[in-house]
């Protein structure tokens, strides 16, 4: 990490080392071009030159008029036809010729408009339009910060265009790629597109990339924004749109060297806002008591509520149907539907959202209600919402470099957040939006914008990716809003221990394999680690356990059964173990033979996590393999087979430790000296001196969740670097290590004896 000139020109002469390469490897592997040859250019003359030329709207317009599509050559439907007389009234299509003129005469692009006027859906097909990527074998990108807003909106274009979702309309999130060798249009998670970025630095399969929801500045967005930049110097013929909901636009511009702006205007209709007079205590039970009234007492319109996360979200989905039904029976309410919206619901169960409202009864509406996390406020247009719900809180990340704990958080949202929800009510006419804050509360607590993720981040994954990005000189890298200083350090410095970065904060050749996991670092490690300790397959399980949502199902009206099926699986050392556990038994015949779902229901797991962290695991194991990483396993019969995984978890977690307090029953986060105790949750029968853990949970009491026993002298052992006494406070856990430190190395030195003693005597 210096500034030195001499690391600048290696950089740039690595730089332009890279972009041969690439170029190099793109003659080799050219991107396929589909064999069916598009109707435009071949089959009417009138169309032909087209390509060639700078399309116009009205040409644009007449090649989606039809009969054939233009990138599949095929008749289209007339469901096809239905959807773009829909299209055609959304705000972005009055610009379309604006948009083409900016579009063609520049490299980068601010576009900007309401939510809801067809930025996501209809920009990208305006370029495909004017780009026509299928002829140059190229594709066009357009990033999501939310893997649901990837694959919904995918769905939708796919629909628009007539097409197969995955064929020429596709999309690409972590450990799902729903792609083809035809595919010209890919939706994708901006940490996706990342992730490409590191195997190709120049990007150079895409013509055109967009950044959509640029406004949310998450930190891969960031990271993108500071490489587009790079990239776009490298390849003059890269096309760059920035899209975003609100008009933030001047800072996005100015980053991009003054690039030229587009506004739609919106068509959003008045809003009125509601404040509480006073403060809530519970917003959860003040946002189920709004959505009853309005249901009961204003006319037709659906209503959207924000709230934090799935638990929240399922338990008032549950309280407002069975409260609903209610008031159909009592006051003779119109019928509602409740539908639940968040990231980890499967996709057969989101797109619901799009459902009609029931018809109504007794001449009172029938009524749709959508209770959503942040998804609903710019990510995912929901049409028919008069009703907006805000309590004001979302869950946000939080990071204290201090103790180097990352947290979700419930929040207060900021003004622009508050803004932006309340619009969602005027969508289709004029509206009305509840705040269950007071007014004072607005306008003196709320900040006016979120602060970029960038700043409220661990960066060991960003500095990771950064360095196999080619960029060394993290100082100097153009950040949009540069991070703290201290969290960068804690970063290095967390790579350094674990071996992916070397004392001079070079990439090592561990830390090179390791980027090439879809996984933060430090599980990336264990998985690389695991061969030395012959269980690499166990830790393949493990680790695809702790990527997807909780296997374990507790729900509030079994909660007893629940921790019985739980304790079935419980190995005593800890919950790592126990996750083996449950991984075995759902692969095992006698789950087989009882069917998945009906295992998964009477063990009370998740059958959806059970899947999906098989698969994760395949791809897992498919990546270990490419890199010559050993898949083994001591097997059942090896006495030491849960100590060997014990101690592989021990190599990689050694930094996330705590000690039991003597005398106390709380335990001390190793090194960073916090206060915690273990999540209710473990199996961990007895209490252990020493656990590793897998994750920090702030709230009023700290706790730390997913814990397994492992024995002292393995993370001295292993990380002897991070064990290293002189950075150690004083106090107990100091004391502790000093007497482990001093037993192994007498331990080690008897063995030396031994040894030498046995070689002699054998020679
Ligand atoms: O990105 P932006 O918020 O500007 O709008 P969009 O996501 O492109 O949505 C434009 C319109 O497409 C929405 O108002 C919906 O009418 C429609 N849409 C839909 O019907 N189904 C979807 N899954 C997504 C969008
Ligand atoms: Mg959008």
């Amino acid at each position: 990490m210096s500034d030195r000139p001499s690391k600048k020109l290696k950089m740039d002469s690595e730089a332009e080392k890279v972009a041969e390469a690439a170029e190099e490897h793109l003659k080799q592997h050219p991107h396929p071009v589909p064999t069916k040859q598009p109707y435009v250019a071949h089959d009417d003359g009138e169309f032909k030159d087209w390509i060639k030329h700078q399309t116009t709207a009205e040409q644009a317009q007449k090649l989606e008029d039809g009969p054939n599509n233009a990138f599949t050559g095929n008749k289209f439907s007339q469901k096809y036809f239905d959807i773009l007389k829909v299209r055609r009234d959304l705000p972005v299509f009055a610009q379309r010729q604006q948009f083409l003129d900016i579009f063609q005469n520049t490299q980068i692009m601010v576009f900007v408009g309401e939510t809801g006027s067809g930025k996501t859906t209809q920009i990208p097909q305006f370029v495909l339009y004017d780009d026509m990527p299928h002829l140059a074998g190229t594709q066009v990108a357009c990033t999501q910060p939310r893997r649901v807003a990837a694959m919904s909106v995918a769905k939708r274009v796919a629909d628009e265009l007539d097409v197969e979702l995955g064929e020429e309309v596709g999309y690409s999130i972590r450990f799902e790629n729903k792609t083809s060798p035809k595919t010209i249009l890919k939706y994708m998670t901006d940490g996706m597109l990342l992730r490409e970025a590191m195997d190709d630095h120049n990007l150079s399969r895409y013509s055109c990339i967009i950044l959509d929801e640029a406004h949310e500045r998450t930190l891969a967005t960031d990271i993108l924004m500071g490489l587009l930049k790079q990239v776009s110097i490298r390849r003059p013929d890269l096309k760059i749109i920035i899209m975003s909901a609100t008009l933030d636009a001047e800072k996005f511009q100015s980053y991009f060297n003054d690039a030229p702006l587009l506004a739609v205007p919106g068509r959003t209709h008045p809003v009125e806002i509601y404040y509480t007079p006073e403060y809530q205590r519970d917003y959860l039970d003040a946002a189920i008591r709004t959505v009853l009234q309005i249901h009961a007492t204003e006319p037709e319109g659906d209503v959207l509520l924000f709230l934090t996360g799935e638990e929240e979200i399922e338990d008032a989905c549950r309280k407002i149907s069975l409260e609903g039904d209610e008031l159909v029976r009592e006051q003779n309410c119109g019928p509602i539907k409740v539908y639940p919206l968040y990231g980890s619901l499967p996709p057969n169960q989101q797109q619901r959202i799009f459902e009609p409202a029931p018809e109504g009864a007794n001449g009172k509406p029938g009524r749709k209600v959508i209770v959503s996390t942040n998804i609903a406020e710019t990510s995912l247009t929901i049409d028919g919402i008069v009703y907006v719900v805000d309590p004001g809180f979302s869950k946000q990340k939080v990071y204290n470099p201090r103790i180097r704990v990352e947290s979700l958080l419930v929040s207060p949202i900021s003004k622009a957040s508050a803004q932006q929800r309340a619009g969602r009510a005027g969508r289709t006419r004029p509206g009305k939006c509840f705040r269950l804050y007071t007014e004072e509360a607005f306008k003196k607590e709320l900040i006016e914008q979120s602060y970029p993720e960038i700043l409220r981040s661990n960066l060991a994954s960003t500095v990771l990716e950064l360095k196999k990005l080619g960029i060394d000189d993290l100082v100097h890298f153009d950040f949009m809003d540069p991070p703290a200083p201290e969290t960068m350090m804690r970063a290095l410095e967390e790579l350094n221990y674990l071996q992916c970065l070397s004392d001079e904060g070079d990439l090592t050749a561990l830390g090179r394999t390791a980027s090439q996991f879809p996984l933060d670092p430090m599980l990336a490690c264990v998985l690389i680690g695991s061969p030395a300790f012959q269980c690499s397959e166990e830790i393949l399980t493990i680790v695809a356990l702790l990527s997807v949502p909780n296997v374990f199902v507790r729900p509030a009206s079994a909660r007893k059964r629940a921790d019985e099926a739980k304790m079935a699986f419980a190995h005593s050392d800890g919950d790592h173990l126990t996750l083996l556990n449950v991984f075995e038994a759902f692969n095992s015949e006698e789950a087989m033979q009882h069917g998945l779902h009906q295992w998964c229901r009477d063990n009370f797991l998740s059958y959806r996590s059970l899947t999906s962290a098989r698969s994760v695991r395949a791809q897992l194991r498919r990546i270990m393999e490419k890199h010559d990483l050993d898949l083994v396993s001591p097997g059942y019969d090896d006495p030491d087979y849960w100590t060997l995984v014990r101690k592989a978890l021990a190599a990689g977690f050694f930094m996330q430790v705590a000690k039991k307090k003597s005398g106390n029953k709380g335990y001390l986060t190793v090194k960073d000296n916090q206060d915690v105790l273990i999540h209710p949750s473990t199996v961990l029968a007895a209490e252990n001196e020493w656990v590793i853990y897998n994750e920090f949970v702030l709230t009023s009491t700290n706790y730390i969740r997913t814990v397994t026993n492992v024995k002292p002298d393995w993370l001295v052992e292993l990380a002897p670097k991070y064990y290293n006494l002189d950075h150690f406070g004083d106090g107990d856990v100091k004391l502790s290590l000093k007497r482990i430190i001093e037993r192994v190395e007498t331990m080690n030195k008897q063995k030396e004896k031994k040894d030498k003693k046995k070689k002699s005597k054998s020679s």
